[in-house]
């Protein structure tokens, strides 16, 4: 006899999830209900960069099988040594880039200079590849973060097509590696997560339309750099760790991985203040504007929270001079950057 229960019931019973969003089908949803008449080669860019994002963390996962980890042996254009994944992670996602023939422009951490990719490409694309390369040996989590323009009306491709505030994004996010991959995106519609199912190779839709809490008691903050913060800063950080009356006399939580994919994920879900100050002595912070402080600005704003310079100055409206230019940062629940704003001197 033909079984007659409707297919939706049988696989509840048997708690089998039948219709799940994949990001393919997410970007192609969004595309028709925002933007109707667009080219699709912003969805057709996505598509090559979630690529990208699991072949980084399939060699994530099999680094400590197969000697990838430790140093290369280079340095990369800000000084800093490269592990064996920093080289790896930037060949995967240019050649990502390149292939995908949306590309134009890519600046990447690694890359001394901007790369120029001959085709018709209309997009530009900043990347840290690898971010938080320093704990990768303790496998500790860490992650690719991105963020994408549309190049000039006219232009074929030139470092002006970067050098503009963060305001003009129309794409960012991240995808950090660890337990499994989770990617964090905007296109300036909210905030969306997805989390690679490794069996189905596909990213899934787990945290739709993703908002920040509006405060919570916990400060993301390398205190190891204290003794060249400005006084200010120092004050700010001192008053948080003194009995919350809110709390019932508990102060504020330390939480800091090193890795700012991981502790701007953990700020985006939990709440609270993440911050890398500029330091009286270099009077410039360590995070860079384009493929750090920019993209985790986008998306802190869009999940609801703010994303500000030492100044108190909105992170997104900075117009960058070099593609390697670094700020100061600021960002996390709104209620907590609104309470550091008090402490920056008129
Ligand atoms: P990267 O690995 O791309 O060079 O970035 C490291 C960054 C960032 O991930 C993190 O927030 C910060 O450096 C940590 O710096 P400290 O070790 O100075 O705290
Ligand atoms: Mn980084
Ligand atoms: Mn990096």
């Amino acid at each position: 006899m033909v079984d007659q229960q409707p297919h939706d019931t049988v696989s509840k019973q048997m708690d089998v999830e039948t219709d799940i969003i994949t990001l393919t089908r997410f970007i192609l949803q969004e595309q028709q209900k925002l933007a109707p008449n667009a080219t699709g080669e912003l969805s057709l860019l996505l598509n090559s960069m979630q690529f990208a994002f699991k072949f980084i963390a399939h060699n994530i996962r099999r680094a400590e099988l197969v000697n990838l980890i430790g140093v290369s042996g280079t340095a990369n254009s800000t000084g800093d040594v490269q592990k064996k994944l920093d080289v790896i992670g930037d060949e995967i996602f240019i050649n990502a880039m390149k292939s995908s023939n949306n590309v134009k422009v890519l600046v990447s951490e690694e890359q001394e200079d901007l790369i120029i990719f001959d085709g018709s490409g209309k997009y530009a694309v900043c990347t840290d590849p690898i971010d938080g390369s320093s704990n990768i040996d303790a496998g500790v989590s860490v992650g690719t973060i991105f963020g994408i323009y549309k190049l000039r009306e006219g232009s074929e491709g030139s470092i002006n097509d970067v050098l503009r505030r963060g305001t003009e994004m129309v794409a960012a996010g991240y995808t950090m590696y660890g337990a499994s991959a989770h990617l964090m995106l905007t296109t300036g519609n909210g905030v969306n997560g997805f989390t690679l199912d490794t069996q189905l190779g596909e990213f899934i839709l787990t945290q739709p339309s993703l908002k920040i809490p509006y405060e919570k008691a916990i400060y993301s903050v390398n205190e190891g750099n204290s003794y060249y913060w400005p006084d200010y800063v120092k004050k700010y950080i001192e008053d948080l760790k003194k009995p919350q009356e809110k709390l019932k006399g508990k102060p504020y939580s330390a939480r800091y991985v090193g890795s700012m994919v991981a502790d701007i994920h953990r700020t985006l879900l939990y709440g609270g203040v993440f911050s890398y100050p500029a330091d009286t002595k270099s009077k410039n912070g360590k995070l860079r504007i384009l493929y750090e402080c920019f993209p985790m600005a986008m998306l802190l704003e869009q999940a609801g929270g703010k994303a500000i310079n030492d100044k108190g100055e909105r992170i997104l409206e900075i117009l960058p001079k070099g593609i390697h230019d670094k700020s100061g940062i600021w960002l996390g629940s709104t209620g907590e950057i609104e309470k550091y704003i008090t402490y920056i001197p008129k």
